[in-house]
């Protein structure tokens, strides 16, 4: 018998990869998906989504579409998610954890006999990640205060007790700092997820993906950073805005080796009630990151500038170690280059793309999220 698989959120960016992987292994897909806006502009299912995959059109919140859809289900990957900047604190939680514990809930009352959970969390529950200061001890720094970037002074200060200046260091899965509403919910949704498929043997394996790129990540998702926003400036021929001093270090991982990483704790016992950090294992600064892109686009002679401003609740660097995930034989392949010329492939299928730089840039300005840097 072929197992079935339910992806939640499944005809999105990170899911339908994972579909069309399942589907190539020979496992059934079935995807339950409200196709919410914007991600899905006019609620239109996508054209990506392969004609194989079962298709169900409901909310993950909903107790009766739910378990229609778990039924004849072994394996559940929880991706549908509230991704945003919005101040709507308690839609995060209702989306990402009351939907975890609804889907644990089902399978314990219903007796469904799922084999596994797997649930996206996220970089953002490290928040601003672990330091050590000047005398090699270790910390998880807050998150600066707005004062501090309104004066543009960028790097995290020592706090009393600790000796700057502060270098930060890769964060592995002990550390749990979440700094804002959807990290938080990503921190519960895990735990959720962890506690109680260890409490009734569902083993359950908990995903903390860094910054995915790649092609089908919506031009509309709030979250979609600094690859959306850098490719549609040089498809544009503009100049991205580089925030802050451009040295803030992230973690960029493409979508293929995230679905690698997805296909592996699946079939691998060892993952079971684990937590994996899954990124991209070469820190880049945002300024390199546009220099990529640039390369890439062929916007030669390009030098990244300062643009004055930074964004409200913005971490400074942040960077997973990955070697719990190494451990188990992933690794991560592909190159931000590798990234960023998929990506290019995609933007060349939206013929409006000046419409969606400035939808971007409007929906920043709405939500108050760019700031400037106060003038001397
Ligand atoms: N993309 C990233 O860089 C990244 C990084 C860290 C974590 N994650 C997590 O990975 C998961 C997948 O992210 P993605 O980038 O594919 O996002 P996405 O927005 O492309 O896909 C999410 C899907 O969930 C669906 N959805 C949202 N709310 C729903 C609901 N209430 N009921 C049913 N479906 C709903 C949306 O319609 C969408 O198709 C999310 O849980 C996200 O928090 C993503």
């Amino acid at each position: 018998m072929t197992t079935k698989v339910l992806i939640t959120g499944g005809a999105g960016f990170i899911g339908s990869h994972t579909a069309d992987a399942l589907l190539r292994e020979g496992y059934q897909v079935r995807v339950l998906d409200s196709l919410e806006e914007p991600v899905h502009p006019g609620h239109e299912k996508p054209a990506y989504l392969d004609a194989r995959i079962e298709f169900v059109r409901g909310d993950v919140r909903d107790e009766r579409v739910l378990l229609d859809a778990l039924r004849g289900c072994e394996v559940v990957y929880h991706f549908a998610a509230f991704q945003d900047y919005l101040p709507t604190f308690s839609r995060f939680f209702d989306v990402n954890v009351t939907s975890t514990a609804l889907i644990y809930e089902l399978i314990v009352r219903e007796k469904l006999p799922v084999r596994k959970v797997i649930v996206a969390s996220s970089q953002a529950a490290l928040g601003e990640g672990s330091y050590r200061d000047a005398t090699g001890r270790v910390l998880l720094p807050d998150i600066r205060p707005t004062a501090q970037l309104e004066r543009g002074q960028w790097e995290i200060a020592a706090p009393a007790g600790y000796s700057g200046p502060l270098q930060w260091q890769r964060t592995d899965e002990t550390v749990a700092n979440p700094q804002n509403q959807y990290g938080l919910s990503k921190i519960a949704e895990e735990r959720v997820a962890l506690s109680l498929g260890k409490r009734y043997d569902i083993p359950s394996v908990a995903m903390r993906y860094s910054i995915v790129q790649g092609p089908r990540q919506s031009f509309y998702n709030a979250y979609s950073g600094a690859c959306r926003v850098f490719c549609l400036s040089f498809h544009l021929g503009r100049e991205p805005m580089i925030y802050e001093d451009g040295q803030q270090v992230r973690d960029f991982v493409n979508v293929h080796d995230v679905v690698a990483a997805n296909l592996l704790v699946l079939q691998d016992p060892r993952a079971d009630y684990e937590m994996f950090n899954v990124g991209g294992d070469r820190p880049h600064t945002v300024s390199e990151f546009a220099s990529a892109v640039a390369e890439v686009f062929g916007a030669s002679g390009y030098r990244p500038e300062p643009c004055g401003k930074f964004r409200f609740g913005d971490t400074r660097h942040i960077c997973s170690d990955v070697s719990k995930l190494k451990r188990l034989g992933w690794q991560p392949t592909r190159t931000i280059h590798d990234s960023v010329t998929a990506y290019k492939g995609w933007l060349a299928t939206a013929d409006n793309a000046a419409q969606i730089l400035d939808y971007c840039n409007r929906q920043m300005a709405q939500l108050n999220v760019v700031r400037d840097v106060a003038k001397a």
